[in-house]
């Protein structure tokens, strides 16, 4: 039997109007704060994100799903967004016609990595970009944004944790103070991180052996040896967030899996999903634009995990969406109705009713159970004596109230079922 490819889901009708619900909000809250929809292609040159994201970063190096096409390019499906919005920002000189661009997203990813609870291999991302000021207002407003999402969803369990990663020039110091501290204890830590003591050294704070942490708890934390610049907007990020009551606690080990990162980073985790606990990440990127050969443009941003947000959602049972339900099933009580079944439901679908009919030719019971199962608010019976008599009968399954309406009077009917 054919399946869906290990690391992918369907997502079934049954699930849709989560997804639809999520979509609304994410949409409704990041129009608010006027920020503009931005959709790019699902594949891009594979130099893109190299450049961008890292090569020695695990997406790059491990996760990508890269392939040689015809014309002998090498592309790869996206496994993130920020490199496509900047690609296309300075594709479009979209800089030029406006100082401040703010943009969101909605769109599937890709990274080959090992699929488990929270973990995919194609998943779902919002999130959003502003490109073109290094004010820390943003950096506040993107962090505001993703909390009043996750919040208007009802989650509770929520933890937001901020660090500061200084400017490319404090952090080489401090990589090179890391390296000193830890080649005392070389020995002790695992392979992994003794390869990312040469390749990417901050990646070590992500380790999750424990000995590594331990070693790590007297390390000297970036935080501490950024620049001033950075740490000056750092206490406005706090400020604002603290002005804005969003609660937050410093984390000096976020050191997140992307390279382009400058001053802020943040992650929002929750405390209901398990081990893959980050919700969504982001940060500022303030010369993210120039390396990928645009004007000098800073950026700051995020992206949120939806099937992750789902998860934690029916953890917490937080969404209360209404049982969905038809406006009208109509039961036909004899076979030769059917044409004018047909009829009926154009006319009514017309008048904006959401209508439905059994197209099986199946028994008064079975279509009985039909309009059940889809919740109809209305049954209308058409057929036997009534029909001969020039009515059609409307019931109320929510009453049990019917009524019986002449067949020149269909937008009764209409009327009727739309209160
Ligand atoms: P990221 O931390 O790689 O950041 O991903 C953001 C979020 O996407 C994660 O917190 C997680 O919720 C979700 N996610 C990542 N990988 C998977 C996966 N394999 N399965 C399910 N969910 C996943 C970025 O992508 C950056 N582009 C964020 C950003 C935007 N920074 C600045 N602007």
């Amino acid at each position: 039997m054919l399946k869906a490819i290990t690391g992918t889901k369907d997502i079934l009708p049954t699930e849709i109007q989560r997804w639809k619900y999520l979509e609304k909000v994410v949409e409704e809250i990041f129009t608010g704060f006027n920020y503009k929809e931005i959709r790019t292609p699902v594949f891009e040159e594979t130099a893109l994100f190299a450049r961008s994201i890292g090569e020695e970063t695990d997406i790059v190096g491990k996760e990508m799903y890269t392939f040689i096409d015809k014309g002998k390019t090498s592309l790869t499906l996206k496994p993130e967004m920020t490199a496509s919005v900047v690609r296309a920002f300075i594709e479009h000189s979209l800089g030029k016609y406006q100082s401040l661009n703010k943009f969101f997203y909605i769109s599937p990813m890709f990274r080959q990595e090992r699929p488990q609870a929270g973990r995919q291999r194609q998943f779902h991302q919002f999130g959003g970009e502003a490109l073109g000021s290094t004010s820390p207002l943003l950096d506040a407003e993107i962090i505001i944004i993703v909390y009043k999402i996750l919040s208007g969803l009802g989650l509770k369990d929520l933890t937001v944790k901020l660090n500061s990663l200084g400017v490319p020039g404090s952090r080489e110091n401090y990589k090179n103070l890391l390296r000193e501290f830890l080649n005392d204890s070389k020995d002790k830590l695992s392979g992994d991180s003794r390869k990312r003591l040469d390749q990417n050294i901050l990646r070590i704070f992500d380790s999750k052996v424990e000995s590594d942490q331990e070693i790590l708890k007297s390390a000297p934390f970036l935080i501490d040896y950024i620049d001033e610049e950075s740490r000056t907007d750092f206490e406005v990020v706090k400020n604002l967030l603290k002005q804005s009551n969003i609660p937050f606690e410093i984390d000096p080990k976020l050191v997140r899996g992307l390279d382009y990162y400058t001053k802020t980073t943040f992650e929002i985790v929750s405390g209901k999903v398990g081990s893959q606990s980050a919700l969504c990440g982001g940060g500022r990127y303030d010369l993210l634009v120039e390396q990928l050969g645009g004007e000098p443009t800073p950026g700051v941003g995020f992206a949120a995990g939806m099937e992750r947000i789902l998860f934690a959602c029916e953890n917490e049972q937080s969404l209360n969406l209404p049982e969905e339900n038809i406006d009208l099933y109509i039961i036909k009580l004899d076979k030769n109705l059917s044409s004018k079944v047909f009829d009926l439901a154009l006319y009514f679908r017309k008048g904006d009713l959401v209508v439905d009919y059994d197209y099986l030719d199946r028994s008064v019971k079975a279509q009985m159970r039909e309009a059940n199962k889809f919740n109809a608010r209305y049954v209308l019976f058409i057929g036997g004596d009534e029909f001969q008599s020039g009515k059609l009968n409307l019931k109320n399954m929510g009453t049990g109230e019917q009524k019986l309406i002449g067949l020149d009077n269909y937008s009764e009917i209409i009327n009727l079922v739309r209160k």
